[in-house]
């Protein structure tokens, strides 16, 4: 199994695909995956972007195959062990994907090791930091994982994962997303969420981003929609938005397609 001990805990990440040697070849990518969620969210573009680049989907710590969390976690710790474990592969000069939660972590990555990036790409996420309500509805939140587990919080993240039809339109996606959801330990996810409910407002960050850089968004994503797209397009400096059409906030399994033609263009575009 490919996982490597980084930062005092053992990652698990699955790589394909080859290129990423030098600097005038197209960088590795990078993805990170969501919460409560893990690698498997990437499968369509673990199956289609090898063809032309290496390609690595790491589970975060506590997340997917990664060894379990055992201590609250905050998202630069995250982006921490990404890093080491992207030292590990030589892999550090590459394009780093996040979708919501890490799409967080990306951006406390590219905070702190933005200069070995060569892009960035921010799916179906956010700058601003939870609003006070948003803070609450965390707290509840990790109530309901310590006493109900993840089924009970998955049955509270799914209506608003999904673009509106998409359990009549795509139901064998509503059920890979329900099941990896329903596999998120309830520990991770109590981790995860009081690392999410203290993260940091970046907005005011997004002009030092120096990296090209892809937005991308579900045009129905109802947890971070368009509109919180357009402010990361405006404050990125070299930024590029593509809206995702048919898609809610999980774009990647939704409409893989246009999700992966995005990212191959953008990614061979790097120079
Ligand atoms: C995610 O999809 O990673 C989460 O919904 C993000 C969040 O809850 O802020």
């Amino acid at each position: 199994m490919p996982a490597r001990s980084v930062n005092g805990t053992s990652i698990f990440y699955e790589e394909s695909g080859r290129g990423g040697g030098g600097d005038s070849a197209a960088p590795p990518v990078v993805l990170l995956h969501g919460f409560p969620l893990d690698s498997r969210i990437w499968a369509a573009q673990r199956r289609a972007l090898p063809e032309k680049f290496r390609v690595i989907t790491p589970d975060l710590r506590g997340f997917g195959q990664s060894a379990a969390s055992t201590a609250p976690f905050s998202l630069e710790l995250l982006a921490d062990d990404v890093h080491a474990l992207l030292k590990e592969l030589g892999a550090e000069r590459c394009a780093l994907g996040g979708l919501s939660m890490g799409g967080y972590v990306a951006l406390a990555y590219v905070k702190k090791y933005g200069g070995e990036l060569r892009g960035l790409m921010l799916i179906d996420t956010k700058a601003e930091a939870d609003t006070p309500e948003g803070k609450e509805a965390r707290t509840r939140m990790v109530e309901v994982a310590r006493q109900k587990g993840s089924s009970a919080i998955a049955d509270l993240m799914e209506p608003k994962m999904l673009a509106p039809d998409a359990a009549k339109q795509r139901p064998a996606v509503a059920k890979e997303l329900r099941a990896i959801m329903e596999a998120c330990p309830p520990l991770t996810i109590e981790h995860a969420l009081l690392a999410m409910r203290e993260r940091p407002d970046r907005v005011a960050e997004l002009g030092q981003i120096k990296v090209p850089t892809l937005i991308v968004v579900g045009e129905h994503d109802a947890i971070t929609p368009p509109a919180v797209a357009e402010t990361m397009r405006k404050g990125i400096p070299n930024a590029r938005l593509v809206v995702v059409r048919g898609a809610g906030h999980m774009s990647c399994m939704e409409q893989p397609e246009q999700v992966n033609q995005a990212m191959r263009e953008f990614v061979a575009g790097i120079v």
